[in-house]
């Protein structure tokens, strides 16, 4: 009798487990994947805000050689992650207690409203004041992201049509130094300067961000849809004279985070102005990405494409090539994820193709080999991420923007699935 019920039990239980399992086979992520980060995510952060707290005006970004956390001041391009992390954490958690701790970080960085020494303003102001505003609709943060975006017009040059990056760049054969360098990082910085046009009617801002998205498509982007890291202009002619890199492996090859860069730039561009050619290049480098033969299957990138292939050679004053590991850098991958969730969702995109490609990154860095076990990686959630190979710095670390864009791909997935289901 019993045999004969297990005969009976046994076909139907099977018949239902492969008929779910088409459903897990293209969807890796589910609810309780994006809580379980999350919740790590709370677990990891309450350690590091203790860190964190021992100074007032440090913010937290990696770990030193030895495991300790290392901070940085205000006006590194990188201190608007930690309070953009709590606002994404309260985002997914809803808990008072991380949204205090974010308004409390965030309104730290208000002198930067006024900063105009380097174009990272966008991240450091957008990724904290934009989403405290976004979040709490506060007059007060409008008026300072207003006040921001100015700073940031002020290194515009309507001669070259770009804003200056840096203020000056020396090239790793140790030859030449610029004075107007664009990076495709730049990019990321246009988002302030939209914002800034949407809330006063101004339409300057988003006037320059256009004219330097332009910019970038015809000197930054090759015909395959890869990029320069770095393009030096003449601020007397607006002539290009070098395309070099200074984070990736070679000045001919691709770095990651640089093309991650782009794919997202891109994406935002095209949501913030509708221009169809922002949205050809947003895919084309995101194509260039995932069908990459170098990129390996769990869709983490190595730091750079072509780092140690033939034909490509390191200029002679880069550590790059003391360095014969082919490191992956979780950072590129997790901004990949954010961007490619977004691109999904336009028209007129393979947007299963870009869904499909941020689900499998997303499952990759929820698993043990990029997320940390709670108690570890020094309160960061993520593993495995490069700053700069070519300077030999942040190595194989976590990176604070690395969650950063984790954090806002989850909860653009959330958002996605909820308005699809
Ligand atoms: N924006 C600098 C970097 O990606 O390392």
């Amino acid at each position: 009798m019993k045999q004969k019920i297990l005969a009976i039990i046994f076909p139907l239980c099977l018949v239902g487990a492969l008929s779910l399992m088409p459903l897990f086979a293209c969807t890796p992520v589910d609810k309780t994947l994006l809580t379980e980060n999350f919740d790590i995510a709370r677990i990891q952060y309450r350690y590091l805000l203790n860190e964190g707290s021992r100074t007032d005006t440090l913010f937290p970004r990696t770990l030193d050689d030895s495991g300790k956390l290392k901070l940085t001041d205000k006006y590194e391009w990188t201190s608007g992650f930690f309070p953009g992390c709590l606002w994404y954490m309260y985002d997914g958690l809803k808990d008072d207690s991380i949204k205090n701790e974010a308004i409390k970080w965030t309104e730290k960085l208000e002198s930067l409203k006024d900063f105009t020494e380097h174009h990272d303003l966008g991240f450091m102001m957008y990724c904290s004041y934009g989403n405290a505003y976004r979040v709490t609709g506060n007059p007060n943060y409008k008026n300072i992201l207003v006040e921001a975006a100015k700073s940031l017009s002020s290194r515009f040059d309507p001669k070259v049509g770009s804003i200056k990056s840096w203020n000056r760049f020396g090239s790793w054969d140790g030859k030449n130094r610029y004075d107007f360098p664009v990076i495709i990082d730049n990019m990321m910085n246009l988002e302030l300067l939209f914002f800034a046009s949407k809330v006063t009617g101004d339409p300057y801002f988003k006037n320059i961000a256009v004219k330097h998205a332009e910019n970038v498509m015809k000197n930054q982007i090759r015909e395959d849809y890869s990029c320069h890291h770095v393009v030096c202009y003449d601020p007397q002619t607006g002539a290009v004279l070098s395309k070099e890199t200074s984070q990736g492996y070679a000045n001919n090859s691709t770095w990651a985070r640089g093309q991650s860069w782009g794919i997202y730039g891109f994406t935002m561009s095209y949501r913030e102005t509708g221009d169809k050619r922002f949205l050809n290049t947003a895919k084309k480098m995101a194509d260039f990405y995932i069908d990459n033969e170098n990129l390996p299957s769990d869709f983490v990138a190595y730091w750079d494409f072509n780092a140690n292939e033939k034909g490509y050679t390191p200029s002679v004053k880069s550590k790059a090539k003391q360095t014969p590991t082919k490191y992956r850098d979780v950072s590129a991958a997790a901004v990949t994820a954010s961007a490619l969730l977004e691109l999904s969702t336009f028209k007129g995109v393979d947007g299963t193709k870009y869904r499909e490609a941020a689900e499998k990154i997303i499952a990759s860095l929820s698993s043990p080999a990029y997320r940390a076990k709670t108690g570890t990686n020094g309160g960061f959630l993520l593993k495995h991420s490069v700053g700069s190979i070519a300077h030999g710095v942040e190595i194989d670390v976590p990176l604070v923007y690395a969650d950063y864009y984790f954090l806002e791909a989850l909860n653009r997935y959330s958002a996605i699935t909820n308005r699809t289901n």
